[in-house]
């Protein structure tokens, strides 16, 4: 396992801006993808990158993502990513083996950030974030992955599946 302090935070203000430039379409399922990837490959120690969408009432459905297979569904208010669903805020875990709610997709995940991705005033989706080391994610990385989440929220037409 590696410490937080090992892990050198990625430029995000670059980052944002190269997703800016990705981000051609206003299409949801092609920017989604390009999303996970981008992040998935420019964010280090990561071993999951992915949307989960709102594409029926109160439960999450696997989207885009970069990584192993993973659980599906996801009901609300279930695992660190139902928490982030049914708060609207988001879930920042150190240390995933000592949550008893956390949803186990893969052994190999010590830490995980998720943040909430609203339109509306609806839940669109959750993109979540998993890393093999503990304590992955700080406060700086929180602010930078939100912001990458507005980029992409402004950069694409997002259906309501529930409407
Ligand atoms: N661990 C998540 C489930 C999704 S996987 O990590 C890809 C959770 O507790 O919500």
């Amino acid at each position: 396992m590696t410490a937080l302090s090992e892990t050198p935070a990625p430029n995000y203000a670059l980052l944002n801006r190269q997703l800016e430039a990705l981000l051609d379409t206003r299409d949801w399922l092609t920017n989604g993808a390009q999303l996970c990837a981008f992040i998935f490959q420019q964010v280090p120690k990561l071993n999951w990158a992915g949307l989960y969408l709102q594409r029926e009432p109160a439960v999450l459905g696997l989207g885009p993502f970069q990584g192993k297979p993973a659980c599906h569904p996801i009901p609300f208010g279930k695992g660190v990513c139902g928490a982030a669903a049914t708060t609207r805020k988001t879930q920042r875990v150190d240390d995933v083996n000592a949550l008893a709610s956390h949803i186990a997709c893969d052994a190999d995940s010590h830490s995980e950030l998720v943040v909430p991705i609203v339109v509306r005033d609806t839940l669109w989706g959750v993109l979540d974030l998993d890393s093999p080391a503990q304590g992955r994610f700080d406060a700086e990385d929180q602010a930078g992955i939100e912001a990458l989440v507005a980029t992409f929220i402004a950069a694409t037409d997002l259906p309501d599946f529930t409407g």
